[in-house]
């Protein structure tokens, strides 16, 4: 598969099968998260495994939707905030933005892998920081879900190339 027919393979799974995640294609993810860029290559991330049924428990609370709750495990993407860039001129963080690169690496290979992601962000952030007690400068940024998928892929709806793309 290129990259593009990856791109346009992985979509936002929101049902999973019980079937567990092999481990070694697990270690496979996580090795292109690990290999993500960032700002100064400062890494400034966390990634927990959420995989215990206490865990799962705990943040199924954080984001209620039903369909969550059927995926096999979760990785639960943070932000450490003492340790990201921040650029000079005003202070922009930018752990935001490693993240994302890196949640999207991970995203990519599980699709590679046959298996199925979304990203979660409109999860109760606070409650998540207290039930895991996260200390302060943890951010809990997303969480994705991942599993093998038990629904089908809808067509991409996006806007057209020259609603976005602008030649200066
Ligand atoms: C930063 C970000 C946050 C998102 N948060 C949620 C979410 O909280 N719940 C959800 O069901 N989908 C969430 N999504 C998935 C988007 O709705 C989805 O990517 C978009 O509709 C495009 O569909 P596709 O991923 O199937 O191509 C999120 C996606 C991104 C990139």
């Amino acid at each position: 598969m290129n990259l593009l027919d990856l791109v346009k393979a992985r979509y936002s799974v929101r049902s999973y099968t019980d079937q567990t995640i092999e481990k070694e294609k697990l270690d496979y993810i996580m090795e292109c998260v690990r290999l993500a860029p960032s700002a100064v290559n400062f890494q400034p991330w966390k990634f927990y495994i959420v995989e215990s049924a206490e865990a799962k428990s705990k943040l199924c609370q954080c984001y209620t939707r039903e369909w969550f709750a059927s995926a096999p495990l979760y990785i639960m993407a943070c932000a450490d905030h003492t340790q990201s860039w921040k650029r000079r001129h005003e202070g922009k963080d930018h752990a935001d933005v490693d993240i994302s690169i890196a949640v999207e690496h991970l995203c990519l290979a599980a699709t590679e892998q046959g298996l199925g992601t979304c990203w979660v962000c409109a999860f109760d952030a606070a409650l998540c920081k207290s039930l895991f007690s996260l200390p302060e400068h943890i951010e809990p940024i997303a969480l994705i879900p991942i599993g093998y998928p038990a629904d089908e892929a809808k067509e991409k709806s996006r806007k057209s190339m020259k609603e976005i793309v602008f030649k200066l």
